[in-house]
């Protein structure tokens, strides 16, 4: 048992990368080996064991591939698509449109389910298109790590199984394996596609169904070798990484708490974030809460603030999220990850600590908020209704940064105000009159500014 312990630094509770354990951590500080050493070998070989294990799958072949999660629509798009095959993909958001992309990119003629923002694919949309055309592979993202949407992988499955058995149904698990139920063999799932920084690596099925396999043809004997504990090359893996992986996986698969009982602390953990957003009076991007992943939660700004008010003081308090990503909110919104140890490791009290500091946060940067709009109110000439630069004709407060404490103003600042910094600064003209000392974050304020005369508008 190493003594190793990580250094001090923020939570980082994105919705990937995220959180590792010290072992996991430790376990990539291997010295170095060669990738067909006869201790690397069964290592590499327990981690395909292990991957079947999360998807419940016997039959699947995994493939353990260096990468980032992107290369996973690689493998789809150049292993199962003949250019000029048609695919089907159910677009619930940002990631939908970008493994769209790369589909075409390799000559694929590629139909979309729109899902409306916030929400899943209809399935009967899907099976209307499915009636409609041959497609080779349907493809889906588990959870749209830009909306926190969940689709129902086991509905869409059967779906397919019923109206068009022949076409590969290929699910983007990058947001959701090991933090979400995927049964693969149950559900007749072909493809999970994953990445190691949000929880495992890449995984996948299609061998058994006579498509081209390409370099999965070159990856197989590779993958059977190291299986079978053999050594074979193709291509080499990144053997520190694989010896992280292992650790990974096994306290995911053979230690406690069991993959049944993480599915269920992570239900638990998303509801907690969920319930205390709901009690901050936020909104969710997921309408539906049976179509909320588990794993993240996207939560659209309060009215009147954004991005620069709320994700500072998390980061003031050492908690890290990220922003918006869909092109529809980006502004609007911003994305909690709640996956891995930060969910199943309780001790660390990672999610009590998430929602000290967003009740904090919020709290902090709504009364800065109070601060601008009386300001706003009874300085207007001070404070005059500007175009947002980012946002041109629809003026918003989102760009603005915190306000500062300090608001005693009098009136002749008005001359200041329009000089902006300078006139803070050099105190010119009548400006003798105005200021005590403001600060830089004051002067800051009054340049990026975006009041509006609607303090509200746009936000949701
Ligand atoms: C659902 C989903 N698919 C694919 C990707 C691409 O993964 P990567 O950024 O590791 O290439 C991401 C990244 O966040 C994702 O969330």
């Amino acid at each position: 048992m190493s003594t190793f312990t990580q250094a001090p630094h923020k939570l980082l509770v994105i919705p990937g990368p995220i959180e590792v354990t010290d072992e996991v951590l430790y376990a990539n500080a291997h010295p170095s080996v060669s990738h067909t050493a006869p201790d690397f070998i069964p290592v590499f070989g327990d981690c395909i064991r292990m991957l079947r294990d999360i998807l419940y799958t016997t039959t699947a072949q995994p493939f353990i591939i260096s990468g980032s999660g992107t290369l996973g629509w690689d493998q789809v798009a150049s292993n199962l698509v003949e250019p000029g095959e048609n695919a089907l993909v159910l677009n619930s958001g940002y990631f939908g449109d970008s493994f769209s992309e790369c589909l075409r990119i390799y000559g694929a003629n590629v139909d979309e389910v729109h899902a409306a923002f916030g929400t899943v694919a209809s399935l009967s949309l899907v099976e209307k298109a499915l009636k409609s055309r041959k497609y080779k592979i349907l493809a889906f993202t588990h959870v749209d790590t830009s909306t926190g949407v969940l689709s129902d992988a086991k509905a869409i499955a059967e779906v397919v199984q019923r109206v068009s058995p022949a076409t590969l149904v290929v699910c983007d698990g990058v947001c959701s394996v090991a933090s979400e139920e995927i049964r693969m063999d149950a559900w007749g799932l072909d493809v999970v596609l994953t990445a190691i920084r949000r929880q495992l690596s890449l995984s996948d099925e299609g061998c058994p169904r006579d498509v081209l396999l390409r370099s999965w043809k070159k990856w197989l004997p590779i993958m059977q070798a190291y299986e079978k504990g053999a050594p074979s090359y193709f291509a080499t893996p990144p053997v520190n990484l694989i010896y992280a992986f292992n650790e990974s996986l096994t306290q995911i698969t053979k230690r406690s708490p069991s993959l049944e009982e993480r599915f269920q602390l992570h239900r638990e953990a998303s509801k907690r974030i969920k319930d205390t957003v709901a009690e901050l009076g936020l909104k969710q991007l997921a309408l539906d809460p049976a179509h909320a992943a588990n794993g993240m939660t996207a939560v659209y700004f309060p009215a009147g603030l954004g991005a620069a008010d709320v994700l500072p003081r998390l980061a003031k308090r050492n908690v890290l999220v990220a922003g918006g990503l869909h092109k529809d909110a980006k502004e609007r919104y911003f994305r909690i990850g709640h996956m891995g140890v930060t969910v199943t490791d309780k001790q660390r009290g990672d999610i009590d600590t998430v929602i000290t500091a967003l009740k904090e946060s919020i709290a902090e940067a709504k009364a800065s908020q109070n601060v601008v709009e009386n300001r706003a109110r009874y300085y207007p000439a001070l404070f005059p209704p500007r175009a947002c630069d980012s946002h041109g004709a629809r003026q918003c407060m989102s760009c603005r940064p915190p306000s500062p404490a300090n608001t005693q103003y009098r009136a002749p600042v008005a001359v200041a105000a329009r000089r902006r910094d300078s006139a803070f600064r050099k105190r010119g003209d009548r400006g003798e009159r105005t200021l005590a000392t403001p600060s830089d974050a004051m002067t800051s304020h009054v340049q990026h500014s975006c009041i509006m005369d609607n303090l509200i508008q746009g936000h949701s």
